[in-house]
Parts: C-alpha cells; structure tokens; sequence
C-alpha cells in the first residue's frame, strides 16, 4: 500500500490549518524544517510543530534538513513529531547513531535520508535500527524542483538493502513526485511518496492525493 506525504513547504503559512485539513486524506503529514545552514532556506522550527501538533491527528513525518541535528531530536519529539528524518551527511556517524538512540528513548520513530550525492550503502551501519529510510529526488532546499531521474537507481538499492537486512522499514522518496514520476519511484520500490506543489498546486487536493497513490 503506498503511503502519501503532503509536504506542507507548498502550503499557504497564513493559511496552514485550513492548508493541514485540506490533506487530511492522506497518510502522513511532511514537515520540512530548514536551518539556512545545512541548505540554503530556513522554514519551520519547534514552536511551529507544536502548533501544528494541536490542529491535527495526522502523523507527523518531521524532515530535519539542519546541521548537527542531534541537538534537537528531543526539543522536535516533545512538540510531538511521530517521526524524524536526519541526515546523514549533517554530522558524523557517531552523532547520527547518538541521535538516532535519542529518537528511541523519546518514542519517535526513526529515519535517515539521503541527498542525491549519499550512496545508497550508507545506510548501512543503521539500516537494521530504522522505521523509514529517505531518499532525495532534488537537491534540498525548495520544492518545485525537477526531479532527478539518476535517483531512481540509489531508490532501487535502498529497497534491496532493506529487503535484506530490515523488510519492515519504509522508503520515502521527496522531491519532484507528481503522477508522472510517482509510477516510477513506486517501480523502483518507494512506498511513502512526499508531494508539496503536486497536492498543493492541485485544483482539487483530495483528487491528487488519490492519483499519487495510484
Ligand atoms: C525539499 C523538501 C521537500 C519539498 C518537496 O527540500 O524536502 O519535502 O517540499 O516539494 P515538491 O514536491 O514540490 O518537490
Ligand atoms: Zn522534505
């Protein structure tokens, strides 16, 4: 069954809980929390979240696309995110496994992502740990961007290292999904699609989601 993920970056902010029920069809929420460091945007922080966390029931699917993330896993986990993504290349391992533990001992669920330049292997040393392996299609930082179709080959491996080592782990894809390229994230074996301009840019929402899930 393939999961849909509005990315709420596409949202109207004045807007955002009319913005947060127009999804409500969907499976998770997508939050994109952005430093001005680790990409070159700064979007949301803790007291959004928490906000958010008040207006709805959905799932909260937290991306923290900052440096060192270690610092806030239990400050994003008391606002009342259900999962957190960190990034590998935003620290060293060591502080991505210590941020990993801290996700459990909150009772977050727990996920990394990958930039487009992140192999697939380096999951690895975590992969038998992990709720939600996430993998780029377009350079963080902004949606509306193209979609990059060399991604589909670190999608493909990612679905086999996790059908060998943790057959349970989700696999999101994010960026650039739309119906076009959602039927090719979902062959290459994504089951999460995150969407922001195609759900939010759509004249009917509800009809998106339904289209993106196939
Ligand atoms: C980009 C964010 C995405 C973004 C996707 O850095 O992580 O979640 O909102 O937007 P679209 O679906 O428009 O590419
Ligand atoms: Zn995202």
């Amino acid at each position: 069954m393939i999961k849909i993920a509005p990315s709420i970056l596409s949202a109207d902010f004045v807007n955002l809980e009319r913005d947060i029920k127009a999804v409500s069809s969907a499976d998770y929420l997508h939050v994109d929390v952005m430093d001005g460091a680790f990409v070159p945007n700064i979007t949301i922080g803790v007291p959004v979240v928490k906000s958010i966390r008040k207006c709805t029931d959905m799932f909260l699917d937290v991306h923290l696309m900052m440096e060192k993330p270690v610092r806030y896993i239990e400050a994003f986990a008391g606002a009342g995110a259900d999962m957190l993504s960190v990034h590998l290349e935003a620290d060293h391992p060591t502080r991505i496994a210590e941020a990993l533990r801290i996700m459990g001992d909150c009772g977050v669920k727990k996920a990394v992502a990958l930039r487009p330049i992140t192999k697939a292997e380096a999951v690895l040393p975590y992969i038998e740990e992990l709720d939600m392996v996430l993998v780029m299609t377009v350079e963080p930082g902004f949606g509306g961007q193209a979609f990059i179709e060399d991604q589909l080959d670190t999608i493909r491996r990612v679905r086999a290292i996790i059908e060998k080592y943790n057959p349970a782990c989700e696999l999101e894809v994010d960026g650039g999904v739309a119906p076009n390229t959602a039927p090719l994230v979902v062959g290459a074996g994504a089951n999460v699609l995150v969407a922001g301009s195609a759900v939010y840019g759509a004249a009917d929402i509800p009809a998106a989601i339904a289209a993106l899930r196939g």
